[in-house]
C-alpha cells in the first residue's frame, strides 16, 4: 500500500482539504495516522469494529488490548459512557482537553473487539488542534492506539510515524513533534477507588488535588494489571538498557565506569541524560550521546525521551547507559517508561 504523508504546516488553523480527506477515509473504514499532544495515533471509527482490525493488523496488536476512544466534546464522551461518574465530571472539567483518559463503564453499542472485551471503555478528548478537527469531521469518535509497531516506542513525531508505518496505511498526517512526549495518564473510575492504571502526561499529585487520594495500579510486575496493555513488555531497545538512580554524582561515577567496562568488550555504547549530565559523561567518549533535558524541567525529559530511545536503535547501540529522574510529578510516568525500556534492569547508586 502506498502510504501518503501529509504536512500541517499551520497546526492551529490545519488545513480543511488534508483534514476532509482523511475524515472521508475514516468514514470509509480506512485507517489514518494523526497527531495528538502526547504521542501520535492511528485511528478508526469507533463504531466499525473491521476499521478497528485494520489497526491491530496494522501495528500487529494482540486483540486483548483495547483501545481509546477519542472525542471532540465532554457531550460526545458522556455519550460513550453507560455511566458518568461524579469523578469523570470533575477530572474532564478540570483536564480535558489533555493527556488525560478516563475507564468507564462503557455502552452496549461499543464493539467489544474495539474495547478488548472488557464492559469498560477509556474515553480522551484530546489537546491537539489538528486531532479535534479530525473528529469533528469525521463525525463519530475515532479510536486509537499509539501508532507505533507493537513493540517499538510511541511515535512522537511524523517522522517516527512513518518510519513505522509507512506502507502499511494509507494515510499520515504530519504536524511534526508532538508536545508532551508520553502517553496520557489513564484512570480507573470503575471502582471504589480510582486508580492509576497507566502514569501519563497528567500526574498523580494533580489528580489528587480534584480527587483526593488517588491509587497507582498496575506498576508492580508481579500483579496482572488491569490495563491489558501494561502487562505486555511494551518497548525493547535493539540494545541492552541499563537504568540508573540515585544521586546524580554517584549516577555519573557508575555511568563513567560503566562505559570503560563495556568499551574493552567492543561494545556500541549509547547514553540517556540530563543536561546537567552531559559534560561530565561526554569524558568518557560515548559513540551516542543524547540529552533529554534538564532535571529541573521534567516535561522536556518527558518531550524527549521517546526520540533517544528510538536514535539508539537507528544507531545500532549495543549497550544504553540511561540516568533516571525523581519519581515525583511527570517523573513517574518518565521512570515508568524507562524502566520497561530497560526490562526493569535498574541499578540504584
Ligand atoms: O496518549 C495516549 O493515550 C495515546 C494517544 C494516541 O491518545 N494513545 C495510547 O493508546 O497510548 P495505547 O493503545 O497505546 O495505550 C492505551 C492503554 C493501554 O495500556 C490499554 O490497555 C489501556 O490504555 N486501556 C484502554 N482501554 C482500557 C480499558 N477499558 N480498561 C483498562 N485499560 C484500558
Ligand atoms: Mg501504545
Amino acid at each position: 500500500m502506498e502510504t501518503q504523508r501529509v504536512y500541517i504546516d499551520d497546526i492551529q488553523h490545519p488545513d480543511d482539504t488534508a483534514i476532509a480527506a482523511a475524515a472521508r477515509l475514516l468514514q470509509q473504514g480506512e485507517i489514518v495516522a494523526f497527531p495528538t499532544e502526547t504521542v501520535y495515533g492511528l485511528g478508526a471509527n469507533a463504531f466499525d469494529p473491521q476499521a478497528c482490525a485494520k489497526i491491530y493488523a496494522a501495528k500487529g496488536r494482540p486483540a486483548d488490548n483495547p483501545l481509546i476512544l477519542h472525542v471532540c466534546s465532554l457531550d460526545m464522551a458522556r455519550s460513550l459512557a453507560l455511566e458518568w461518574p461524579e469523578a469523570a465530571e470533575r477530572c474532564a472539567r478540570k483536564f480535558w482537553p489533555g493527556p488525560l483518559t478516563l475507564v468507564v463503564r462503557k455502552r452496549a453499542d461499543i464493539p467489544d473487539e474495539v474495547t478488548g472485551y472488557l464492559p469498560t471503555v477509556g474515553i480522551r478528548f484530546p489537546a491537539h488542534p489538528v486531532a479535534l478537527a479530525l473528529i469533528r469531521a469525521a463525525g463519530f469518535p475515532i479510536a486509537a492506539p499509539s501508532a507505533n509497531l507493537s513493540g517499538k516506542p510511541s511515535p512522537t513525531s511524523g517522522r517516527h510515524t512513518w518510519r513505522d508505518l509507512q506502507g502499511k496505511i494509507p494515510l499520515i498526517l504530519d504536524a511534526g513533534s508532538c508536545i508532551v512526549g508520553l502517553e496520557s495518564t489513564v484512570l480507573d473510575l470503575t471502582s471504589a477507588e480510582p486508580a492509576i492504571l497507566r502514569p501519563g502526561g497528567v500526574t498523580r499529585e494533580q489528580l489528587a488535588e480534584v480527587l483526593g487520594v488517588v491509587r497507582v495500579d498496575g506498576l508492580e510486575p508481579w500483579r496482572i494489571p488491569k490495563a491489558p496493555g501494561m502487562k505486555y513488555r511494551h518497548y525493547a531497545p535493539l540494545g541492552e538498557m541499563y537504568l540508573f538512580v540515585g544521586s546524580r554524582e554517584n549516577i555519573v561515577q557508575v555511568i563513567r565506569e560503566e562505559m570503560r567496562k563495556w568499551r574493552v568488550r567492543g561494545k556500541k555504547i549509547g547514553i540517556l541524560c540530563t543536561l546537567e549530565s552531559v559534560s561530565e559523561l561526554n569524558h568518557e567518549w560515548p559513540d551516542f550521546m543524547y540529552a533529554m533535558g534538564s532535571q529541573t524541567r521534567p516535561a522536556e525529559v518527558a518531550a524527549n525521551l521517546f526520540e533517544g530511545l528510538r536514535l539508539c536503535d537507528e544507531r545500532k547501540i549495543d549497550v544504553i547507559l540511561a540516568e533516571g529522574v525523581e519519581e515525583s510529578g511527570l517523573g513517574l510516568a518518565i521512570m515508568n517508561r524507562l524502566e520497561k525500556a530497560a526490562g526493569h534492569k535498574l541499578i540504584r547508586v
